[in-house]
């Protein structure tokens, strides 16, 4: 397998408007990253993944962007924004910033012009169709609920939005669509920005005709991924974007690929003919629970379904692509409180969880705040919801559904995005340290006990754990290259593995459980001595791994020789 730098590397992503807010407006902005560098820096993270700062109307908090080449006036300037890639750089941290391009916001100039009139030459950057039967012109359904359809009065004609209608689909069926953002693309690059994360980045290629999705459920919309999903000229439009930009540069890119399958992975992450460095794929993500379509039930989740599913993408690119692994970012639930147990358990399960995520074969992702542990939130009010995506759906949930409010808002306590919004919490002051204003959202009522400058001083603290994790990566690279073969295969509360590498070979053992099994470390894994590289309890090194009990959430990595 060949080494890469970004291979090596562990990405930390940063949603800027709940990181830290520097003038007391309530939103956090560039300033505030900026001061709390030397932070990520004792963390010992090597690159930060910046969620969009760009000039936004925020309808889906920068995901809607109305200038590509500028900064939201709440997150700061320009200038700000090269002093944070300065500051970064001096202290050897890269810098990722986030791509959207399969949509931009309905306040971009190229809209603007382009719902003018049918021949305005900005018509083509969109998709507009007529309206067919005076209804739609498919049923496609957006991710955000309702249509994926917005009729405009002004030309009698609907355009597409796969997300909100603030969020009209880029026509990259158009090349001076694509010429556009490549050129926008090689401004930052030439700003010496280490890579893009690629928002949706395999919807980008519609299937042509736009054909009405298979009806599968009562709605009136329906979900028409296969028709936008790994389209048929996404990897042409990749290539395309790899040959007049990507190549030129070395960097990290890393797609956001809902729904693909390790096959897609393979092709588009390919360790030779690759078009992205990596890929960002969703299938553990989508095992706990419903995730977009609707507001439903919360599926219980098995650990041997995870283990399936993390199994097959770690043998299935196996020497031949690169995977990204995280267990929650701005879009998903806390991971403590989805893969762990954000109670009893807490300090215990996320370190158990970070272990997990380092000791994989991929770039391991942190989501800010995930290194303290912080927890889901239950708001009892849907006031205190500010996601777009959330409010839909509770709307369509509660208005058109029927459903009971309460209900609503239970399902929303374990699956809005609002969960991993909520302000960081920097200490026990008021509004957690975040702000000296009032939070664009409110913090977590638990910062008194949960946060920074707590973890700080605690050497046996979240934050410290994950700070080995990372020195343990860079020291040892089997942990990063190493190969991954699953042990004890079916055991319901015990995940282990084992990562080998020439003759240099880990074990890691997981108990995804609160109870107290005994792990055995089958016969035919033959070794001399065992040495424990990190544990998040205190267990005697020379405990026999024939038959050891574990303790509840227990994780341990030992080196064997
Ligand atoms: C991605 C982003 C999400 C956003 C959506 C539309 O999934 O991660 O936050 O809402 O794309 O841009
Ligand atoms: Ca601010």
């Amino acid at each position: 397998m060949n080494k890469a730098w970004w291979k090596e590397a562990v990405v930390y992503q940063i949603y800027p408007r709940s990181f830290y807010d520097s003038n007391g407006d309530g939103i956090g902005d560039l300033r505030g990253i900026i001061q709390k560098l030397d932070y990520l820096k004792e963390l010992g993270i090597d690159v930060v993944w910046l969620c969009p700062v760009y000039k936004s109307p925020n309808d889906d908090n920068g995901y809607d962007i109305s200038n590509y080449q500028d900064i939201m006036d709440e997150f700061g300037t320009l200038a700000d924004w090269e002093e944070l890639l300065a500051e970064m750089h001096k202290r050897g941290i890269k810098l990722v910033m986030d791509l959207v391009v399969n949509h931009s916001s309905d306040e971009h100039r190229w809209f603007e012009e382009s719902r003018k009139s049918k021949d305005n030459p900005y018509r083509d950057y969109y998709v507009w169709r007529p309206g067919k039967d005076g209804r739609e012109p498919n049923n496609w359904r957006s991710f955000f609920g309702g249509s994926a359809w917005q009729y405009d009065e002004q030309t009698g004609e609907y355009y597409l939005h796969l997300f909100t209608k603030k969020q009209p689909d880029l026509n990259w069926e158009n090349p001076k669509v694509r010429e556009e953002i490549y050129k926008m693309m090689d401004w930052w690059l030439q700003k010496g920005i280490d890579g893009f994360r690629m928002d949706v980045v395999n919807m980008l290629s519609k299937v042509p005709g736009l054909p009405d999705a298979p009806v599968l459920t009562r709605d009136r919309y329906q979900f028409g991924s296969q028709l936008y999903i790994n389209g048929p000229r996404l990897m042409e439009f990749l290539t395309e974007m790899k040959q007049k930009v990507l190549s030129r540069y070395d960097i990290l890119t890393v797609g956001e690929t809902p729904l693909v399958t390790t096959q897609d992975a393979v092709m588009i992450a390919n360790e030779e003919t690759g078009v992205l460095k990596m890929v960002f794929q969703f299938e553990h993500m989508d095992l706990s629970a419903e995730t977009g379509a609707e507001v439903g039930t919360v599926k219980p989740r098995k650990l041997s379904g995870l283990k399936d599913v993390m199994t097959r993408w770690q043998k299935g690119l196996e020497n031949r692509a690169w995977n990204s692994i995280y267990l929650g970012n701005h879009d998903q639930p806390r991971s403590v409180s989805q893969f762990g147990e954000d109670s009893r358990y807490r300090v215990e399960s996320a370190k158990l969880l970070a272990t997990f995520i380092h000791m994989l074969q991929g770039t391991p992702y942190v989501y800010q705040g995930d290194e303290i542990g912080m927890t889901n939130v239950a708001f009892e009010s849907i006031q205190d919801y500010r996601d777009v995506a959330t409010l839909n759906l509770y709307k369509e949930a509660v208005e058109e559904k029927g459903v009971d409010p309460q209900a609503a808002l239970k399902v929303i306590h374990a699956k809005s995005r609002d969960n991993a919004r909520t302000p960081i919490q920097w200490d026990a002051s008021g509004q957690a340290g975040f702000t000296k204003g009032t939070p664009w959202i409110k913090v977590n009522p638990n910062y008194k006990e949960i946060n920074v400058s707590a973890a700080l001083a605690d050497p046996d603290s979240i934050f410290h754990y994950y700070k080995k994790l990372i020195q343990l990566r860079k020291e040892n690279p089997v942990i990063v290259y190493g190969t991954y073969d699953l042990i004890l295969d079916s055991h319901e509360e015990i995940y282990a593995f084992t990562r080998t590498l020439d003759r240099e070979r880990l074990v890691v053992i997981l108990n995804f459980s609160r109870n107290s099994p005994m792990f055995y470390l089958p016969e035919n894994i033959s070794f001399s001595s065992a040495e424990l590289l990190i544990g998040n309890y205190n267990v005697h090194p020379s405990e026999d791994l024939r038959g050891t009990m574990l303790l509840p959430y227990e994780a341990r990595v030992y080196r064997l020789r």
